[in-house]
């Protein structure tokens, strides 16, 4: 078939202007390269992915295979299964002392489905979000989607590269909608305190709070911004904490008036979560906890590992991170650009790393490297690093 074969003269041809401008994900570039390398035979280090390096539990495996025998392959109600509902009710209730009615829940096909349906029924077009720079890759994306407009807010490595609420003052409009708040954070693995969750809560917008790093945090403790609020949105999912990330499972929780909204655009678009899946996720979050804390404390034994690692070949890193599986490095002295360098370091080191700039302007110069993966990799990777940089 050639392309334009069948069709009438005088018709537009082509995509979208918005599938040809939405910006790549740029680590992808890195990992299809990197997929190169290796099946020219050589080895690569990948610290560039954002995934865990763990199969998924037994238990929940189990849970799917058995709702899929007993015949659950049909649509579920809409927003998800109630004993799930039921579940992350009393998860919500349980770890953080609020209460969240399972009517407020949608379960949904991983966090992304999660924030399409809470942008689009939150947002009009022209609408402003803010977010921080630098900020989880896809943000943007999601809010341009609807027409409305990503607005950046610098925040500063010394700050952990979280909001600070004074700094909102010059960025407020009447237009500012929804703040968006990622803790722990992807790409820099930092916390919000709850002081500065309390005050964003206060600031006027809803804020829209991605918790999909929740449960993976070695010092301190994450907030929900439900317990500041209930003008807010929740997005969280499965895929990081139970290492489900191919199963496609997560959820939103909506103010009670958003409920049926947000209700019509996932029958419309959606239908339903898958039915067996969403039983796997009642055995993730009602049968995992020994596992899930062993997986929480060998990320923890990496995350020093490679803090202490990435020091002695001379990165400064003013607030070690505490959160989700990352350390976000200042690279400025060894590149302005962080694109670059990434691809440098992978051709001439053979290690995968995430360049800065793919999470907004405010990440050129830094460099994102994940520790979900072994200590034994993660110890070779520095040795590769160490030889690349005596290089440099
Ligand atoms: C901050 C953040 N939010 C959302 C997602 C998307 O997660 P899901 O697999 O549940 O769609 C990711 C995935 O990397 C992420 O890092």
């Amino acid at each position: 078939m050639f392309a334009g074969m069948g069709r009438k003269k005088g018709f537009k041809l082509g995509p979208s202007r918005r599938a040809q401008e939405i910006s790549p994900f740029l680590v992808m570039d890195i990992l299809e390269r990197a997929k190169e390398l290796e099946r020219q035979g050589q080895s690569i280090i990948h610290l560039e992915i954002g995934e865990p390096d763990f199969d998924t539990p037994a238990v929940i495996k189990d849970a799917a295979y058995r709702a899929m025998a007993a015949g659950e392959t049909q649509y579920t109600h809409s927003q998800g299964l109630i004993e799930l509902r039921e579940a992350l009710s009393q998860h919500y209730l349980e770890k953080y002392g609020v209460w969240v009615k399972p009517e407020q829940f949608i379960v949904t096909s991983g966090t992304s489905p999660a924030m399409v349906l809470v942008f689009a029924g939150l947002l009009d077009p022209g609408d402003q979000v803010l977010l921080t720079d630098p900020h989880y890759a896809c943000y943007p994306n999601f809010i341009r989607l609807v027409d409305a407009v990503p607005r950046y807010v610098p925040v500063t490595e010394e700050e952990g590269f979280q909001f600070r609420p004074e700094d909102l003052r010059g960025h407020l409009t009447p237009r500012t909608k929804a703040i968006i708040i990622n803790s722990p954070a992807n790409p820099t693995g930092t916390l919000l305190s709850a002081e500065r969750m309390a005050a964003l809560a206060e600031s006027g917008p809803y804020i829209v709070s991605d918790e999909i790093y929740h449960g993976l945090v070695y010092a301190g403790r994450e907030h929900t911004i439900l317990e500041f609020t209930d003008q807010a949105f929740v997005i969280n999912g499965f895929s990081k904490l139970y290492a489900m990330t191919g199963w496609r499972l997560g959820y939103l929780i909506a103010p009670e008036d958003f409920v049926r909204p947000l209700q019509k655009l996932m029958q419309n678009f959606f239908i339903s979560a898958n039915p067996f899946v969403q039983r796997a996720g009642i055995a993730a979050l009602t049968q995992t906890g020994p596992e899930i804390q062993k997986m929480r404390a060998t990320y923890d034994a990496r995350r020093r590992f490679l803090l202490a690692g990435l020091k002695t070949l001379g990165f400064r890193i003013p607030v070690p991170p505490t959160g989700a599986f990352y350390v976000f490095v200042n690279a400025r002295h060894l590149s302005e650009d962080s694109y670059a360098l990434a691809f440098d370091i992978l051709e001439k080191a053979r290690v995968g790393v995430t360049p800065g700039i793919d999470f907004g302007p405010g990440g050129e110069g830094f460099l994102r490297f994940s520790y979900a993966n072994s200590l034994e990799n993660l110890a070779e990777a520095l040795k590769r690093l160490e030889r690349y940089l005596a290089g440099c």
